[in-house]
This record gives structure tokens, sequence and C-alpha cells, in this order.
């Protein structure tokens, strides 16, 4: 692994976005749901480089708000907005048939406190507020498992540093993945990242999921295939540790 390429890979401005936006036409029902209600719930950037101001999407302001990077389907972004229906909670997510299944759900069961940003997460975290986050999941983010690949990862260190800057002391960050090489790859950048402190002190704290979330559906394919599963917590430092 190189950090200088891994870091020119990812600069500003010269990102693309890996990966599907859609899958195949949505079903006349989702599609209609889609329609009637993402609206109300897309973030759109403001103009220009202006930040965005995250507590005027909801209403009631939110007690703290929360990040899911590449949220699949949408099932784990759900089942934390209904658990904690007095926190905010914005999902990134670019592909069109996950976002759907995500809107469809959230309409059926009422939830009115998560608002979706369809498109590349890092554009996304550039424009929030510093210190704005209370947690960040990004569970099985694309493993990118070929070496010429390994540029796409999402775990790198400019994202980190974003990261860094939009969560707020003490936040927690949540790491998970089932690829070996993509593992070592997340423990390597993270040990480089004077933002962030591991949390785990035994085998179990990353062998186990943490038990106040539940299994992603990218999580449960990968435990059926006999793929382990490593989950990763770490804490947004205060002071950032210097070296
Ligand atoms: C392997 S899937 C895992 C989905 C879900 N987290 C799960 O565990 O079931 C990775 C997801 O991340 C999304 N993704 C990839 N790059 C992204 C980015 N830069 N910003 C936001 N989402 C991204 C992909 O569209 C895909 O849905």
């Amino acid at each position: 692994m190189s950090a200088a390429s891994d870091d020119r890979a990812a600069a500003p401005r010269q990102r693309i976005l890996y990966g599907r936006r859609s899958a195949r036409p949505l079903r006349a029902g989702r599609r209609e749901t889609v329609e009637r209600v993402l609206p109300r719930l897309r973030i759109t950037l403001p103009q220009g480089e202006d930040p965005l101001d995250p507590a005027a999407l909801f209403d009631p302001a939110p007690d703290g708000l929360w990040l899911e990077v590449g949220f699949g389907a949408g099932e784990h972004l759900l089942a934390r907005a209904r658990a904690r229906p007095d926190a905010g909670f914005i999902g990134c997510e670019p592909f069109v048939d996950g976002v759907a299944k995500l809107v469809q759900a959230l309409d059926a069961d009422g939830i009115g406190n998560v608002r979706i940003f369809m498109d590349d997460a890092r554009n996304l975290l550039e424009r929030l507020p510093e210190s704005s986050l209370a947690g960040v999941f990004v569970l099985f983010s694309d493993p990118w498992p070929k070496t010429r690949h390994h540029k796409r990862r999402f775990i790198n260190a400019p994202v980190l540093a974003l990261l860094a800057r939009v969560m707020a002391p003490g936040a927690e960050l949540r790491i998970a993945t089932d690829d070996p090489s993509y593992l070592v790859w997340i423990l390597e950048h993270l040990r480089r990242a004077d933002a962030f402190e591991w949390l785990a002190r035994r085998p179990a704290d990353w062998r186990r999921r943490p038990p106040d979330g539940p299994a992603t559906r990218y999580e449960r394919k990968a435990i059926a295939a006999g793929r382990e599963c490593i989950y990763l917590r770490y804490r947004r430092r205060d002071p950032i540790r210097v070296r």
C-alpha cells in the first residue's frame, strides 16, 4: 500500500465514484413511493462552497446527528432511526435501488428522522460543519480486492481527515469488513490517523458485532458464505494526538 498514491487518488475535485448507480428500472409501486417521498428526504448541497446546515434538515432539530456511508438497502439505518426517534440520521448511497428500498420502508413505518444524500459521501463530508456528527458508520464498504483498485477504497487518509473534522470529539467511527486485505489496509490507515483511537481491548471486541445494531444485508450474506466479519470501533480523540 502506498499512502502517497492513495492520497493523490482521493484528492478533492478529481473524485470518481466507482460502482453501480442503478440495476434495473424500479417497479411501478416503488417508483410511485420514491417520487412522492424522496423529494422531502433528499439532501441537496447549497450552491457554491457554502456549508450545509444539517440541523435545519430536521424538524424538530435532532438530538445528535449520525451518518451512514453506503447504506445499501438501508436496513441498518432504518433500525438505528427507529431506535432513536429524537436523533437525526443521514444516509449516503448513490445506488438508486437501495435508496428506493429505504424510502419505501421509511414511508411504510412512518419514520421521519432520516435524510438521504444520493451521491459520493465525500462530497457531503466536505460540506458538513466542524464537529457536527455524533457518530459515523462505514459498514462493509466495497473492499476492491485487486491491488490496482485499492485507490478506490473508501477508507483512506483524505477521508479520515474529512471525518476527523466533521466528527465531534468523542464521536464514534464504526467500520466493518469481511475482506482480510481491506482489514489490514483499514487498520494501517487508522493507526496512522492521529484523530482516532481504536477502542478494542480484547479479540471479542472486533470479532463480535456490537450488540446495539442489526446485521446488514451484506454482512448476512458474508456470514452465510462462511466469511468472518470484523467490527472496528474508533473514537475521535480529544485533543487530536500530536506526535
Ligand atoms: C458492499 S455494499 C455494502 C452495503 C451495506 N453497507 C451493507 O453492508 O449491506 C457498499 C455500498 O457502498 C456504496 N458506496 C460506494 N462508494 C460510496 C461512496 N463514495 N459514498 C457513498 N456510498 C458509497 C455502494 O453503492 C454500495 O451500496
